[in-house]
């Protein structure tokens, strides 16, 4: 099975992004026979009908990536309570058919959705919107357990995550989410 994790921060410290490498650990050590891979999508252009055919090599990797993932674990911030333009960007490519014979890839795709923020939020409205646009696409997502850590400076170490009350939370939400990829597999 292959979980393709999307982050939905650019930035190199990202708790987010230090989140999505959490559950890597989680997955090695609970579901080994999970291959998990952090896509790298800091290179995909702003979409732009006019170079949208043919795709760009970026584009073409990424949406590459997604169709042969069997689920997509989403970590995405906050930024002022929506999901980042960023990320939206990227949904937006991956929301174009492939070609005129193959759809877009995020058709039918299993996803679950986490995040964590400094403040009280934990990423829930992000969320929500993300929601909203990936089931306008037909994803196949996991409603329960959504995964959304407030306060993460408290779970936080000399620099590095620590997640002291959380990791349960996200040892459950990986559990969940294999679970869910199995059950939308044997339909
Ligand atoms: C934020 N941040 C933020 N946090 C939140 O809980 N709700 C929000 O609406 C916003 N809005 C917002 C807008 C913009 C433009 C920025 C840059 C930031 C704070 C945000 O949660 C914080 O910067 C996180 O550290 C971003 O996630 P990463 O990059 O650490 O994964």
């Amino acid at each position: 099975m292959k979980i393709l994790a999307i982050v939905g921060s650019l930035r190199t410290e990202s708790y987010n992004l230090q989140l999505a490498r959490a559950a890597g650990a989680v997955l090695a050590q609970n579901h080994p026979e999970v291959e998990y891979e952090l896509l790298d999508w800091a290179d995909v252009p702003l979409m732009n009908q006019d170079i949208e055919h043919p795709a760009p090599e970026a584009v073409a990797r990424v949406r590459e990536k997604v169709k042969t993932a069997d689920g997509i674990w989403l970590f995405s911030p906050e930024y002022n309570h929506f999901f980042p333009g960023t990320l939206k960007n990227l949904l937006d490519w991956l929301s174009r058919p492939v070609s005129d014979t193959e759809g877009q890839v995020l058709r039918g795709k299993p996803i679950a959705l986490a995040g964590t923020t400094p403040g009280m939020s934990g990423t829930s409205h992000a969320q929500d919107h993300l929601v909203t646009m990936l089931s306008f696409l037909q994803a196949d997502i996991m409603n329960a357990p959504r995964l959304a850590i407030p306060h993460i400076g408290q779970q936080m170490e000399n620099g590095a995550l620590s997640l002291s009350s959380s990791a349960p939370y996200l040892e459950k939400q990986a559990a969940a989410f294999v679970g869910f990829i199995e059950r939308h597999r044997n339909r």
